[in-house]
């Protein structure tokens, strides 16, 4: 026991002075960066915001910089015209996904499509669920869900602000709309915040993605990775045993109520394709609970977030909040709600919404922890600039 210490300390200065020469190789290789520490690298120059850092970083070293975080090189990409060669262009070579705590945990080994590995798996997972999951088709089918629930919101908003006058969170009702909505797409029907665990969805869902975007020693310093200093690996085996007794009873309640349904959720479209054993590659109960927990990631969170960044905006530039109601008023009227067929004759609501999108850049920037943090085998930051220069 007492031997532990001492051999880690010789492990990791072996580890790093062997990473530190490998990188002092490869350097040549790599675009330029500020002057950055022995072993630690640049981390030092990040604070609370790394993305703020990285932008200020990239005023003087440029839109494509190389900065080391701890043992593990990354290129920082900052301006438009480079995101694109990495995202778009070269997309297949810095697409797949390197290995990661929470993807094991949470994504069953990344079975799933967030976390998994760029390669023949991942594509045809990726058409399976395109074509059953998230096909026009499909999402049709639950328009009326979507109205209906929409409704129900409206009415407790129209009760509560306007006939009880009370004040009323919006965001705690956008996101339980955004958990019902998707609650009832994948899994056919609403739960209750403590059919998760006591902590209700939103909690649990905010911790996974927190334990995700967390920065973890042992990815910068990977040696460090078993001895768990964060506590953040028993934490993510923890919140995976939250995840899979609650999916691996929804499955058997699924199993068990097949033949009495009519319309069919994810879970009976996964355990379909399951059942019907002619995927190209295995699929069990354990690549139908990696696709649910991205459904449900995917979409609880972003969701909410996208509208809460809209209504935001909205209320930051009151002459375009006029601009929307008064479309809204000429062309739905201001007795009838908005149906999804009138959405393609709401054109200023369309500009808002992927203005919205694009300004609030509210998937990639959950916490306002990171900027974009692509987490791709090749470590790659992008830096969503707009949105830094007008904060
Ligand atoms: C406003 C809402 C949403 C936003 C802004 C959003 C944004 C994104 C972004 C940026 C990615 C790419 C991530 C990456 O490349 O690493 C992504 C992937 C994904 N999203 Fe969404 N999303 C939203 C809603 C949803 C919903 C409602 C669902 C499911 C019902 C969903 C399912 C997925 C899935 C399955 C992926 C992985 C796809 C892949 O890797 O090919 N998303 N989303």
């Amino acid at each position: 026991m007492a031997l532990i210490w001492p051999t880690l300390v010789v492990i990791f200065i072996v580890y790093a002075f062997y990473e530190l020469l490998n990188n002092i190789q490869n350097r040549k290789r790599y675009p330029p960066g500020p002057k950055g520490l022995p072993i630690i690298g640049h981390l030092h120059l990040l604070g609370k915001n790394p993305h703020h850092d990285f932008l200020k970083l990239a005023k003087t070293h440029g839109p494509l910089m190389y900065v080391r975080l701890g043992l593990v090189p990354t290129i920082v990409v900052s301006s438009a015209d480079t995101a694109e060669k990495f995202l778009k262009t070269y997309d297949h070579i810095f697409a797949t996904r390197p290995y990661n705590e929470a993807a094991q945990y949470l994504a069953y080994g990344q079975k799933n499509l967030i976390t998994g590995k760029y390669g023949p798996y991942w594509r045809n997972m990726r058409k399976l669920c395109t074509q059953h999951l998230l096909s026009n088709q499909k999402i049709n089918s639950f328009q009326s869900m979507r109205r209906q629930q929409v409704e129900l919101m409206i009415k407790s908003l129209k009760n509560e602000a306007c006939d009880h006058r009370v004040v009323v969170d919006l965001s705690a009702k956008i996101s339980s709309l955004s958990a019902d909505l998707t609650c009832l797409m994948v899994f056919g029907k609403k739960y209750m915040d403590e059919d998760l665990d006591k902590r209700g969805f939103k909690a649990v869902i905010e911790e996974a993605e927190h334990l995700a975007a967390t920065p973890h020693l042992g990815e910068f310093f990977p040696f460090l990775g078993v001895i768990d200093l964060q506590g953040i690996t028993r934490r993510l085996k923890d919140l995976s045993k939250v995840f899979d007794e609650f999916l691996e009873k929804i499955i058997d309640e699924h199993v068990q109520s097949r033949d009495q349904k009519q319309s069919k959720d994810f879970v009976d479209t996964l355990l379909d394709i399951m059942q019907s054993g002619e995927t190209e590659f295995q699929f069990d109960r354990r690549h139908i609970k990696a696709i649910l927990v991205d459904m449900l990631v995917a979409a609880v969170g972003t969701t909410a977030t996208a509208i809460e960044w809209i209504i935001t905006e909205l209320l930051r530039h009151p002459q375009v909040m006029k601009k929307l109601q008064k479309e809204l008023e000429q062309v739905i009227g201001l007795e009838k709600m908005v149906k999804e067929s009138d959405l393609e004759n709401l054109n200023y609501l369309d500009m808002v919404v992927k203005e919205g999108l694009r300004i609030g850049c509210c998937e990639l920037d959950v916490e306002e922890h990171f900027g974009l943090a692509t987490s791709r085998e090749h470590p790659l930051m992008v830096i969503p600039t707009y949105r830094l220069n007008n904060a």
